[in-house]
């Protein structure tokens, strides 16, 4: 693990195999216009969306979107990680590569693995606590729900001593007590003193993907101290990444998911009892909403999810708007709502399994979930009621890039609203203006966002066009870009360049690109299919035009603030320099928005 290949080395390994090559000895592949084609091995298909490019040597499938570098196939199609991957192509190409210790990379990753034997020797000592005498209580608790020892010893469940410290006692001699507070399993008294964050509480160890225990969901007991909160859960930590864990995931990723889909359920009792009545399809959000995140998690091993929610009316108001943002997804998503008062465990403990079965099947599309839903709230009826559902089922459509998808949804639209789908379609062509395909489908919700995606308008266009770098050297050096991933990537553009005057997408991802990255790397993508050269020189001008006015913003704020304090301490000269630069500033400002 903790050994590193240095860049260059990878990039000798890519330069070095031919990603048709590859592909084509797990895929049958055939040309087709600039590509190759081949059913996507990501999801189930029956006509090939999956398509890899030999010139810029990297494939997509515009089915389920995923797509990447000769790596990231491997690591998808046969679950490498990235260094094995890399190792594997350059044994076939008979290429050396070195690894290297020591330095800053591997002191991250000793502590990180200092923090992952912390929570495996917490989730050993919680096992032990639950099949002593101090786990009585917690032991009668999961009989009482029907959980087999065996089941319990599946899900690694624990318990949680009833002092402060039990925890922090029992691994005192073995475990470094900053692994243990970096792991989430201390909490700091007001005074300073650390004690123990879970106590009498039946533990549910979270795991990811890999089965490695990275957090703790910890519940109450029933009787015990009234008012604690149900549960209390490991906090945001350098390994436990809510959004990017689904709980139970390492078991269901056992099952044959591609056939059977995942089954999406809220609690952590639900997955372990469904698990235990055969459904093994069944996973969780660690008491978080779903978010495309955890669907492109999913992705890696299914097209198809079903969301079950308990059938409580305050939750399923809820949670309904959230799903909002998976209607787009390229994913197959159904809703299961259970009857009123009951949970997935409570499901399958009075009727069992194979019912549980037949409900999932005979879920709802998600999307016609949504329509329904938006026809029942409004009376459409009337002309004011139908146009307003009709908006709210296109402001859906509108988030659809996949064009065989929003076809389909007009039609279903058309039908379920009972408007023609030509007046539909006009409608919404006069919504919001479309955003040009090159720019960012989501809005920013924050100034380092905005800042982030004009970075990502500059390095897309440094990618599509090699042009640019002469100026970008001047205009915005790698240095000079704020998101970390995107600096990352555009410092390995610039060296690519440098080295050999070219740079294509595969050769700037390293690993699975994330945050903005991957927003910048779907796009290129997409522009791989598109015939026409989009204009890159003006993505780029806007991308820098954008920053110098967010910047003159940041500068406006710091003005504000300057002159509250001015105001405040009653320095009248300085008060009106401040007003002056101020007043120029906004001028500045507006002239740059007028010229938008
Ligand atoms: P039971 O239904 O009581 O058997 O347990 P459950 O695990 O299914 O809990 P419940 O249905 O009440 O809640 C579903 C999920 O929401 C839980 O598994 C937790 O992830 C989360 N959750 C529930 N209550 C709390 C709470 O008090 N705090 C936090 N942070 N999360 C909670
Ligand atoms: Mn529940």
């Amino acid at each position: 693990m903790g050994s590193r290949i240095p860049d260059e080395d990878i990039d000798r390994v890519r330069e070095a195999v031919d990603i048709v090559e590859v592909i084509g000895a797990h895929l049958p592949l055939k040309r087709s216009g600039k590509s190759y084609k081949a059913l996507c091995p990501f999801h189930s298909e029956k006509t090939p969306s999956f398509h890899v490019f030999p010139e810029s040597q990297i494939f997509k499938c515009f089915g389920c979107g995923k797509g990447g570098n000769v790596f990231h196939f491997l690591m998808g199609h046969e679950k490498m990680e990235f260094p094995e991957a890399v190792k594997f192509l350059a044994d076939r190409a008979g290429v050396s590569i070195r690894e290297t210790g020591g330095g800053p990379q591997d002191a991250s990753s000793r502590e990180r693995q200092g923090i992952l034997d912390a929570l495996r020797a917490a989730a050993s000592h919680f096992r032990s606590n639950l099949k002593s005498e101090a786990g009585a209580e917690a032991r009668a608790y999961l009989e009482k729900r029907e959980v087999t020892a065996q089941t319990a010893d599946r899900f690694l469940l624990g318990y949680a001593l009833a002092g402060w410290d039990g925890c922090l006692k029992a691994l005192a001699g073995d475990v470094r007590e900053s692994y243990l507070e970096e792991g989430g399993l201390l909490v700091t008294s007001r005074s300073g003193g650390k004690y123990d964050r879970f106590r009498n509480r039946l533990v549910f160890p979270i795991c990811d993907a890999r089965g490695r225990v990275v957090g703790f969901g910890g519940r109450v007991l029933p009787g015990a101290d009234e008012g604690a909160p149900k549960y209390v859960n490991t906090p945001e930590t350098s390994i436990y990444r809510k959004s990017r864990l689904l709980y139970g995931l390492h078991l269901a990723r056992e099952e044959d998911l591609r056939g059977e889909g995942v089954v999406m359920v809220e609690g952590y009792t639900d997955v372990i009892l469904l698990h235990q009545a055969g459904i093994r399809n069944a996973v969780a959000t660690c008491g978080t909403a779903l978010t495309p995140e955890h669907v492109s998690l999913l992705k890696r091993y299914t097209d198809r999810l079903s969301l079950v929610f308990d059938g409580d009316e305050a939750g399923v108001a809820a949670m309904e708007r959230g799903l909002d943002v998976l209607v787009a997804e390229d994913m197959d998503i159904s809703v299961v709502i259970l009857p009123a008062g009951e949970d997935p465990a409570d499901f399958v403990a009075s009727r069992g399994g194979e019912s549980f079965r037949d409900a999932v099947s005979g879920g709802r599309d998600l999307f016609d979930f949504k329509l329904e839903t938006a026809v029942r709230k409004e009376d459409v009826t009337t002309s004011a009621g139908l146009s307003r559902a009709a908006d709210e089922v296109l402001a859906l459509i509108r988030r659809v890039r996949n064009p065989v998808k929003r076809e389909s949804f007009l039609h279903r639209a058309s039908e379920g609203l009972g408007v023609s789908r030509d007046a539909l379609s006009s409608r919404l062509r006069q919504g919001p203006k479309r955003v040009s395909p090159l720019r960012s489908r989501r809005a920013p919700s924050s100034s380092s966002d905005a800042r982030a995606r004009c970075e990502g308008w500059i390095l897309e266009a440094l990618l599509g066009d090699a042009s640019l770098f002469a100026r970008a050297r001047e205009e915005m050096p790698s240095e000079r870009f704020e998101d970390p991933t995107l600096r990352e990537a555009a410092r390995r553009a610039f060296e690519v360049f440098d080295r050999s005057g070219r740079v294509v997408l595969a050769q700037v991802i390293q690993s699975e690109p994330e945050g903005a990255f991957k927003e910048v790397s779907e796009r290129i993508f997409e522009q791989e299919m598109a015939d026409c050269l989009p204009e890159y020189k003006k993505l780029y001008e806007d991308g820098l035009e954008e920053i110098a006015r967010l910047n003159l913003k940041t500068r406006k704020g710091a003005l504000q603030s300057a002159l509250k304090e001015a105001e405040a301490s009653g320095d009248r000269e300085r008060k009106r320099a401040l007003l002056e630069e101020l007043v120029a500033l906004s001028c500045q400002i507006e002239s740059k928005s007028s010229g938008q």
